[in-house]
């Protein structure tokens, strides 16, 4: 079973959608998860997991938790906040310290997806692949690609937009009138570029799982 974990608070945002189109493009079982509504907190730092690595937190983790180490391989699609994972992205990460015990690391070897959704289009730079790299890297994962894909923009849709100078929409088109259509970043599923990413890392993945 192929898992993509879409690390957006947003259920049906970029992140979401890129992950589904991925995992379309996969062969065999797939099985896709949101972090949207979940209650994941940061690791306590109880060590409750080192006796048997298995976290002793009871909250939404423990059922991803079950799914990523039954998975075959892992896609993670991670909302850039502030150039770094967004929160709920960094918790799920930072909770695998319960995987890598006393020599079992549980995640051992198991082929991984990273992309970031953001603005940028730096992938050799991007702070958020190179952040999710590490945690992958950390828990003896294999990470066989990693791309960028483009943000939505909450300026866009937050109604102050068309003034703020703070926000993107001013700062790509200046004050507006209103907002139009062709003013939106684009979906992802007019993104061609990440689509293409996307289609490349999904054949990657069925060629080393056949
Ligand atoms: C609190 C917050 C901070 C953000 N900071 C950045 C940022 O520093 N750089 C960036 O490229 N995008 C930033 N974004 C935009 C998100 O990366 C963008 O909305 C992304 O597409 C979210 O993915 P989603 O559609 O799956 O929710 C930020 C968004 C939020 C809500």
């Amino acid at each position: 079973m192929i898992l993509g974990i879409s690390g957006s608070p947003r259920s049906n945002g970029i992140s979401a959608n890129a992950i589904k189109y991925l995992l379309s493009k996969c062969e065999g079982e797939t099985k896709y998860i949101s972090l949207a509504g979940k209650h994941i907190g940061g690791c306590i730092s109880c060590l409750g997991c080192t006796k048997d690595n298995k976290c002793v937190v009871k909250d939404d983790f423990q059922e991803i938790a079950n799914l990523m180490e039954k998975a075959d391989a892992i896609v993670f699609g991670i909302p850039n906040y502030y150039d770094v994972p967004n929160a709920l992205s960094h918790s799920l990460l930072e909770r695998c310290f319960c995987f890598r015990h006393q020599g079992a690391f549980l995640l051992k070897d198991k082929p991984s997806i990273i992309f970031s959704t953001g603005y940028s289009s730096d992938e050799e730079n991007n702070q958020v692949l190179k952040i999710v790299d590490h945690f992958l890297m950390m828990n003896n994962m294999k990470v066989i690609s990693k791309f960028l894909v483009g943000a939505f923009s909450q300026c866009y849709t937050c109604k102050y937009g068309r003034t703020c100078e703070d926000g993107n929409v001013v700062k790509n088109n200046g004050i507006v009138d209103k907002i139009t259509p062709a003013m939106l970043p684009a979906k992802f599923d007019k993104q061609v570029e990440s689509m293409l990413k996307c289609d490349k890392a999904a054949r990657l993945l069925n060629e080393i799982l056949t």
